[in-house]
């Protein structure tokens, strides 16, 4: 990269051509990128630390350039998440988790619940509406790999479901299975779908996701989304718990508006908002169908590798079903699956530290709760040639370690 950059500065100088051949350079000089975590996630291509260059740093989020800032980073994100016109989307802190907790806190308890569970954050959020709301919710339930049965839910409930589990590298297959005549609210954690998989927000009432996901933003700011079914909830509702000052919507007993036009409850971080600014340029300039492609076509080499790779599989029981975000694998060779699980796990562990060494493939363990394997993070901000990239080296590495078994 320096080669190129030098080769153009040593010709006559002229910015626009000096610029146009600097991205050119950039382009074909792409380093591969190693990161595969499934949050935060990878930066957006060609991310550098001067995209921050213009963030209102030591300014008030109260002032006309922070209220300007987060105000463009509701209105870009409703524009290219095509959220209708008549729903409200808020920033809130804590992440995805902070929404989620807001959502629940606030909405659930006039009606039944139910919470959809098939991998470690819909079994948090099920524990969250028994043990500390004591909802006694109905959960239905999958193992890791599968999705309960969307037809046994009772929308007369409240339905509390994720829209892509990322520990399981399970998604919902559509959203057909959520009446448009439901009498309960659907509250979707939606933080490894948005941006990447359809959303049909006739189906949403409330929907919650963060920046450190699928555009590669930065942790601990959440966005929650409602839609008018919601907000007649909020206005008819108050639940009998105590409210943190952090979860409240409300403002003398009405839904406070000036939140969701950017009036946030609390400091955010205004280097956050930039860098979240940034990738909805970059999102902006792709569009919804681009970035829903750009994570097809990382799975798409995932799964061409599958298909002739005989020691793996998905976890996902059914291609409907599979994440194209978080993509989960197992490894099914018969000398593997014979190892007790801590000793199976160790031996994954093992591989997956090499490629992290190599500086080929970080992050790529499973997840703590979910059954031993490799996770890559496959959303729009990863490039397909990295994956294939990580790919090699793990078929490499898994030939090397087996063969000394
Ligand atoms: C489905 C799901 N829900 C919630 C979370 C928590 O997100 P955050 O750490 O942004 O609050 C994650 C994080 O990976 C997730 O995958």
């Amino acid at each position: 990269m320096r080669q190129g950059k030098q080769k153009i500065l040593n010709n006559d100088f002229n910015a626009d051509k000096l610029k146009c051949c600097l991205k050119k350079v950039e382009r074909d000089n792409v380093m591969h990128n190693p990161n595969f975590s499934s949050g935060p996630c990878s930066k957006r291509p060609l991310w550098r630390l001067d995209a921050l260059q213009d963030a209102a740093v030591g300014r008030s989020h109260r002032s006309a350039l922070g209220k300007q800032k987060i105000a463009k980073a509701i209105t870009d994100t409703k524009k290219i998440l095509e959220i209708p016109d008549d729903y409200l989307l808020g920033i809130f802190p804590g992440s995805d988790t902070g929404a989620f907790e807001a959502a629940m806190w606030s909405f659930l308890g006039p009606r039944p619940v139910t919470v959809l569970v098939w991998e470690s954050f819909s079994e948090g959020w099920a524990t969250d509406v028994t043990k500390q709301l004591k909802l006694n919710p109905t959960i239905l339930r999958a193992d890791y790999g599968n999705i309960p049965d969307l037809n046994a839910v009772d929308w007369n409930s409240d339905v509390v479901f994720v829209a892509n589990g990322t520990t399981s590298g399970v998604k919902i297959p559509h959203w057909n299975w959520i009446p448009a005549d439901r009498a309960g609210l659907s509250v979707c954690d939606a933080t490894s779908a948005a941006f990447a998989m359809l959303i049909d927000w006739s189906k949403v009432d409330i929907l919650a996701f963060s920046w450190q996901k699928c555009l590669g933003g930065e942790a601990a700011h959440g966005m929650l989304v409602l839609s008018p079914r919601a907000l007649a909830r909020m206005e008819s509702y108050d639940p009998p718990w105590p409210l943190p000052k952090v979860f409240r919507m409300k403002k003398s007993g009405t839904v406070d508006k000036s939140i969701f036009d950017g009036d946030t409850i609390n400091t955010p971080s205004m280097l956050c908002v930039e860098d979240y600014l940034d990738a909805l340029k970059w999102a902006g300039e792709i569009g919804l169908k681009g970035l829903f492609d750009r994570s097809l076509a990382n799975l798409k080499v995932i799964e061409d590798w599958v298909e002739k790779t005989d020691w793996i599989e998905f976890l996902a029981a059914s291609k409907v079903i599979r994440s194209n975000t978080s993509v989960c694998l197992t490894v099914t060779s018969e000398k593997v699956k014979a190892m007790p699980k801590e000793g199976r796990a160790k031996f994954l562990k093992t591989i997956a530290g090499a490629l992290d060494k190599s500086n080929v493939a970080h992050d790529i363990n499973s997840y703590k709760d979910a059954p031993p394997g490799f996770r890559f993070w496959c959303g729009p901000t990863i490039e397909p040639a990295d994956v294939r990239t990580a790919l090699a080296e793990l078929e490499k590495i898994y030939q090397q370690k087996i063969s000394e078994l």
